[in-house]
């Protein structure tokens, strides 16, 4: 194995994680940590603080640094430090699903052009391994299709408001708590994060440059204790799914949002901070990746992965092996939500009427909609009603429809909540 020096970007847990796991690789030498706040204190035995510096640039201008570890995360300053490292020859290693979401094409054409690698595994679901796999060993695969849960803050909290019974903001506030949500918890309860990294999946997976802007996304925040237990009662559990899908007609279907999932099925059985992979290969088949998808050692596994695989390429060969080289030039045609077709929930408050049933079953048979369960549990003590229904599968256009129809009946208080339900 070649040795490497390496400069590393950021020193929050993740980074810190690396440095830790990195003590027992003599062949790897931290050479500079760039870090925001130098004065500090850091977590770590016996640490060289002379090791620190407050300008990345420093780094990626060091001549005797081979490969940057970029664990700190967001767009500026990091999207320049990483062109300016690798316009000076340096290969990346990465755990920015943001970065590499939005700038990943600049970032490997350039790459591309200098001859040099961008290594990604941290980047998507910590520690487990879905990248390597997905560029090395199942390369002779046609992948179809990918449904996962991609972020631990959400899956903890869902998995909290159904076991405990508990409100979203409750369910939030002890995910702050422990750890797992930030003070701003935006980038993972509204599925930013989760849209990242499906988006690298996608791209890699169906072998076309997925553009984010064309992810549709739906967070948890408007999931309530009522969609959990109702849901319950019908057999399902509430996750936020992240899926991609390649239609017969070639164009792609990636989409973030909350879904119902039977309880049968393997992702309904993937609790608190866990992520699990589903992909559907062919000649493979179906495979699951379970496993930590946060936190400082599970991802230092990936970040240390990814970089004993290129201290032992670059032992044989200056030119990093064709897997490791980002090919995917061809932009995929991604369709929009209104086009797909699935199964729904839709949790609708009535008024207390004769044939309200009846209005909901004419306006949705009227808009194409199948029902294939109506739940109705007695009366509220306002002389409202919550009713439930699900729908075999139709066109999401077509339902949006329905419900613009069934807000203007006058039975109709209000539609509570429209979910996407998977079997
Ligand atoms: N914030 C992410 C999660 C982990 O909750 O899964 C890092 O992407």
């Amino acid at each position: 194995m070649k040795s490497l020096n390496i400069g590393i970007i950021g020193f929050g847990t993740v980074g810190c994680g690396v440095f830790e796991t990195l003590k027992s690789f003599n062949e790897i030498t931290v050479k500079k940590i760039a870090v925001k706040n130098i004065n500090k204190k850091r977590n770590i035995e016996n640490f060289d603080n002379s090791l620190l510096t407050d300008n990345p640039y420093e780094i990626v201008n060091n001549p005797d640094i081979d490969v940057i570890v970029e664990v700190a995360g967001g767009i500026n300053p990091i999207f320049d430090v990483l062109k300016t490292a690798i316009n000076n020859g340096k290969h990346i290693v990465t755990a920015n699903k943001e970065l590499l979401a939005k700038k990943g094409s600049e970032l490997f054409s350039l790459a591309k052009e200098k001859n040099t690698v961008i290594l990604y595994e941290a980047a998507v679901a910590g520690g487990i391994p879905i990248i390597m796999p997905i560029k090395t060993i199942l390369c002779a695969n046609k992948i179809t299709k990918i449904a996962a849960i991609l972020n631990g803050t959400t899956n903890y909290i869902l998995t909290k408001m159904a076991e405990q019974e508990l409100s979203y903001e409750t369910a939030l506030k002890q995910a702050q708590e422990l750890g797992y949500a930030e003070t701003d918890p935006t980038g993972d309860v509204e599925g930013f994060d989760a849209s990242y990294k499906i988006s690298i999946l996608s791209t890699i997976s169906f072998n076309k440059r997925i553009d984010i802007n064309k992810i549709y996304r739906e967070g948890i925040t408007k999931i309530t204790p009522q969609d959990i237990k109702s849901a319950k009662e019908l057999g399902y559990k509430i996750k936020l799914i992240a899926m991609g899908r390649v239609l017969d007609d070639g164009k792609i279907d990636v989409r973030v949002h909350p879904m119902l999932v039977a309880k049968k099925h393997l992702l309904a059985k993937v609790n608190n901070a866990t992520n699990s992979i589903m992909l559907s290969g062919y000649p493979v088949g179906d495979l699951v990746f379970t496993g930590a998808g946060a936190g400082a050692e599970p991802t230092s596994s990936s970040v240390v992965g990814d970089l004993l695989v290129l201290a032992s390429e670059l032992e044989i060969t200056n030119s990093p092996l064709p897997q490791s080289i980002c090919t995917h030039n061809e932009t995929a045609e991604q369709i929009d939500i209104g086009d797909t077709y699935n199964d729904y929930y839709i949790s609708i408050t009535t008024s207390n009427n004769p044939g309200t049933i009846g209005i909901i079953g004419t306006i949705c048979g009227k808009n194409n909609i199948n029902i294939s369960t109506i739940m109705q549990k007695g009366i509220n003590k306002d002389n409202t009603a919550e009713i439930v229904v699900l729908t075999e599968t139709s066109k999401e256009s077509d339902v949006q429809n329905a419900l613009k129809e069934l807000i203007q009946s006058e039975s109709i208080k209000n539609i509570n909540n429209l979910l996407r339900v998977m079997n």
